[in-house]
């Protein structure tokens, strides 16, 4: 009986102890918005665009015929000759030499198919994604060749060689000529090809074969996937840095971006290799070349249309230091130079001016606006330091107000990260971008890495991250996991925390098509009809959709939030919405309690939102297939006057938007 007693006065001793240590576990978090500190620059949160994993290519540009010019190493490549019953023919591939170096080839079809039809068929990029009742446009430029009678059907074909579209052109002239006709698709069909036959007996020269949903974004014609673009806009991301990335700066020079062979008509625009078609043997992708349908004046366009300040990056006569590091001599740098200069004429210039006309001329007399422009990619050493010397000099006296991006090499730390910034620190550089592909822990570790910065000289540009888990399978979206973005989301609070010194930050890459990637993770996966944002996809969307125009303290027992117990957390407010916007992070397996209170400012409503992203795995992830698993939902908060009692559940983010009086 004595036993019973004391063993229930020990349970309910012990019970009264756990509920006093859970009480003492409360974090008091003190938001003090009164106290604003550094301005948020307009450009913190923004995307980092590179043609890799098919992003440009078979991807956000919406063109579906592969290798429509012939122009690829193998001039048949993504075509294939294809006869219908009886008839016969022949396909030539000819050269048109000087006439047209950007598009020298073309093919002739040669057709005895009186009752039949004789041709090509294109297997698009890992099939075509055509989507039933919509239309598409088919163009193609054309020659009669020699007599005879001729028709060019046109046929969208399905997964069984069921035609899910059809179209005829005809009365073609013995000159190139550009005919288009619009078929409208009976069928959904991720993996669709396109025929184009001869019915007939004669031949006919064709060139530029081309095959474009109606509706790409803002329908515009030869223009860009809409769905992938809307998930962009839908970012409401701060800049856009395009086109990478190490596609800048090329395997060697002669395959370096070069933006003036990117602009003008789209039909003109040399094809070359995608430098990542042979960069990984494990991922090869030997039909992987650039287009550039997708080129300069089509990037500076999509900035203005998802709202993002256009960053262009380019070639600084270096070409990648994993590859060939070939240099172009110091005296030879000239036209390096002269192309930086021209871009800034060719994005701001007045429509008097030589590049600032081509502009116009392709429908955008306005500005572009540029203020940014990034000198090399991933550069390194002293020959580095060399060639920026000189761009700079040259680009700040033309043009004062453009703020230069330079790199910090592609580690975040070690000896090359210190000579640089030590090098760009006595050049008073503006911004440096650093680059950091690491573990999660690595990020949980790093949210404290800009605190104790150097705050004199230059800025910093987080231009390339992503924590890379260890924790995937075969299903190419599986490394986005959970374990991944609530790292990011971790060291994101210590970049919003810090944003006096970090004024711009961008996770990469960007896009990957799930049957044609490279490198992964990426930020947004897709495959030929579908997209999925990844969980890092929704923290960053977390943070860029609430970024506040300052930065205030947010304080637990008077101490910042770093990740003591597994909590980070950052603070803004927006003074022109009067808003405050508070990300909590909680990395733990724990719930962790918390009251928060509201210091300087009267809160004017009774009941918040909070938006919540959450995992129970960390292997978690987003697929094509169960794009929603992890993404965030809103939940109302009661607040009692400027405070709030709250519980942020195990492995979770929560953004809380407190509406309040002006300050
Ligand atoms: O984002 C992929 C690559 O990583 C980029 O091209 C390069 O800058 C970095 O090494």
């Amino acid at each position: 009986m004595k036993q019973t007693y004391l063993k229930i006065c020990l349970i309910i001793a012990s019970l009264f102890l756990i509920n006093t240590m859970q009480a003492q576990l409360v974090q008091k978090i003190s938001v003090l918005a009164n106290k604003p500190k550094s301005e948020i620059q307009s450009t913190m949160w923004g995307i980092f665009f590179e043609d890799i994993n098919f992003a440009a290519d078979g991807g956000i540009y919406a063109e579906l015929v592969k290798n429509r010019s012939f122009e690829f190493y193998k001039p048949l490549m993504g075509w294939k000759e294809t006869k219908q019953g009886e008839a016969k023919g022949k396909i030539l591939i000819l050269n048109r030499g000087e006439a047209n170096q950007a598009n020298q080839r073309f093919v002739r079809i040669t057709a005895d198919a009186e009752k039949d039809s004789y041709g090509l068929s294109n297997e698009g990029f890992r099939g075509m994604g055509l989507i039933m009742n919509k239309q598409y446009n088919f163009s193609v430029l054309a020659r009669k060749f020699g007599d005879g009678n001729i028709r060019l059907k046109i046929e969208l074909v399905g997964a069984n060689d069921d035609k899910i579209g059809t179209a005829t052109l005809e009365q073609f002239t013995d000159q190139w000529e550009n005919y288009s006709v619009s078929l409208q698709c009976t069928a959904t069909e991720p993996k669709a090809k396109l025929n184009v036959l001869l019915e007939g007996k004669g031949g006919l020269d064709i060139d530029i074969v081309s095959l474009f949903p109606q509706d790409t974004w803002k329908n515009r014609p030869y223009g860009l996937r809409a769905d992938l673009v809307q998930m962009l806009f839908d970012l409401k991301p701060g800049f856009i840095r395009f086109p990478g990335g190490c596609i800048v700066e090329g395997q060697n020079l002669s395959n370096r971006y070069q933006w003036k062979k990117t602009i003008g008509s789209q039909q003109d625009r040399q094809l070359i290799l995608n430098r990542w078609n042979n960069e990984f043997s494990d991922r090869s992708t030997p039909d992987y070349f650039q287009s550039f349908g997708l080129g300069f004046f089509e990037y500076f366009q999509l900035a203005e249309d998802i709202g993002a300040e256009p960053l262009p990056i380019l070639n600084c006569g270096m070409a990648c230091q994993y590859n060939s590091g070939e240099l172009i001599a110091m005296d030879q740098l000239q036209p390096y130079i002269q192309d930086a200069l021209d871009l800034i004429e060719f994005a701001n210039g007045s429509s008097d001016s030589k590049w600032g006309k081509l502009r116009a001329e392709m429908g955008h007399p306005a500005s572009f606006n540029l203020k940014l422009l990034g000198v090399g990619n991933e550069q390194w050493d002293e020959q580095y330091i060399e060639r920026y010397k000189v761009f700079s000099s040259a680009i700040k006296a033309k043009y004062p107000y453009i703020k230069l991006i330079t790199s910090a090499g592609p580690s975040p730390d070690g000896n090359q990260f210190d000579y640089l910034w030590g090098e760009l620190r006595k050049l008073n550089a503006d911004l440096v971008d650093e680059h950091y592909y690491k573990s999660p822990d690595w990020f949980l570790n790093g949210a404290t890495r800009y605190d104790n910065y150097n705050r004199k000289g230059p800025k910093v540009f987080a231009g390339e991250y992503a924590a890379h888990s260890k924790k995937q399978n075969e299903n190419p979206e599986s490394q986005n996991n959970w374990e991944s973005a609530l790292a990011e989301a971790a060291f994101m609070t210590g970049l919003e925390r810090n944003a006096d010194i970090v004024y711009m930050a961008s996770y990469a890459p960007l896009f990957a098509h799930v049957d044609a990637w490279q490198w992964r993770p990426d930020l947004i996966w897709f495959d030929n009809t579908r997209v999925v944002g990844t969980p890092n996809y929704y923290v960053q969307k977390l943070f860029s959709n609430h970024r506040g125009t300052h930065i205030i303290p947010i304080l637990s027992e008077g101490n910042v939030i770093t990740g003591k117990d597994s909590l980070y957390a950052s603070a803004t407010i927006d003074k022109s919405t009067n808003e405050i916007f508070i990300k909590v992070v909680n990395t733990s397996s724990k719930q962790i309690p918390f009251e928060l209170n509201i210091e300087g400012v009267s809160v004017i409503k009774k009941s918040i939102i909070c938006q919540i992203l959450t995992g129970s795995n960390p292997m978690d992830y987003n697929s094509l297939d169960n794009p929603k698993k992890i993404s965030p939902f809103e939940k109302s908060i009661d607040m009692s006057g400027n405070k709030l009692k709250a519980s942020i559940e195990a492995h979770s983010v929560y953004v809380f938007t407190v509406p309040c009086k002006k300050l």
